[in-house]
């Protein structure tokens, strides 16, 4: 049985009950984070409640906690649920009101939700065990602040199901300057001569805790060379490898876009030597 977090408490998740006027159901109006976990251990949580923080105050929301109230809920959630590899999903909603009105109400105590759901095991460096990504693309058409995690996920979803519906495992979006701005879940990513190019953060894309602990490792245990910069589309569809990375995939390879093979069609060099260096590194954060 999946035991939640609730303000405060740990139940049963048929027994979590939310306001049907809560913000975060109505409007949307909350933040969230995904922790991922294997064995019982937490990959990137000081980063991950960093970003959770800088989301509240982005919006507006209070709910200061001490990172080790954080860490509390998501070590309880991990050892209340059976699983080797959870995802910890952390979401803080502005609370629940008496009337629907869209302006922040003063002194509303947030809704702080918490629960484990279990993930793929980590990725293994070895090309042969590697899932790989076929995806299709499709213009972004979401909001200007995708810098924010919040809890509006419609565009991310449409973009989704974009994919999905097709038989892809992801979607790969671009702005109308046909540039790359990431995945509809994840941050994207290309190979050329040797180079990792991933556009710079902004306000099209989301600061993933991975891309920021893959790029952090690369310059500290690897001569290989990152560029932070535009990535047109084309330069996607001529890239030697492209790939993806999300808390819940670490790095995913793509193989296939829109029908048509990434470099040779086979997972890359690069990306092998990348995985091998997050494995080796991950627990670092
Ligand atoms: N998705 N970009 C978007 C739009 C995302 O939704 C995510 C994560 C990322 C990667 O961020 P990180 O490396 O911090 O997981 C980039 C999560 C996992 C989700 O919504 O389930």
């Amino acid at each position: 049985m999946s035991i939640v977090y609730l303000n405060g408490e740990y139940l049963p998740m048929q027994e979590a009950k939310i306001s049907p006027m809560d913000r975060g159901f109505l409007f949307g109006d909350g933040i969230y984070e995904v922790i991922p976990s294997y064995d019982g251990k937490l990959v990137g949580f000081a980063p991950h409640i960093q970003r959770l923080n800088e989301g509240l105050q982005l919006i507006g929301i209070n709910c200061s906690r001490e990172q080790q109230e954080w860490r509390e809920i998501c070590e309880q959630l991990i050892e209340k649920n059976d699983g080797l590899n959870l995802g910890i999903y952390l979401h803080i909603s502005r609370g629940a009101d008496t009337k629907r009105f869209h302006a922040y109400p003063e002194d509303l105590p947030a809704t702080v939700y918490a629960f484990a759901f279990e993930i793929p095991a980590a990725s293994i460096a070895d090309k042969s065990k590697a899932k790989t990504y076929k995806v299709s693309t499709t213009e972004d058409l979401r909001w200007q602040r995708c810098n924010i995690k919040s809890t509006a996920l419609l565009g991310n979803v449409m973009h989704f199901q974009h994919g999905f519906s097709r038989g892809y495992n992801e979607t790969i979006l671009f702005n109308n300057n046909n540039e790359m701005t990431e995945g509809s879940a994840c941050n994207a990513y290309i190979v050329k001569n040797g180079m990792v190019i991933t556009p710079p953060l902004d306000n099209q894309i989301l600061p993933g805790i991975t891309r920021f602990m893959l790029l952090d490792i690369l310059s500290r245990h690897s001569s290989i060379k990152v560029e932070e910069r535009i990535v047109t589309m084309d330069e996607v569809f001529n890239a030697d490898e492209v790939w993806l990375t999300s808390s819940s995939k670490e790095i995913a390879p793509v193989v296939e876009i829109d029908g048509s093979p990434v470099g040779n069609g086979k997972i890359g060099d690069l990306w092998l030597a990348a995985q091998t260096l997050y494995s080796a590194h991950k627990a670092d954060y």
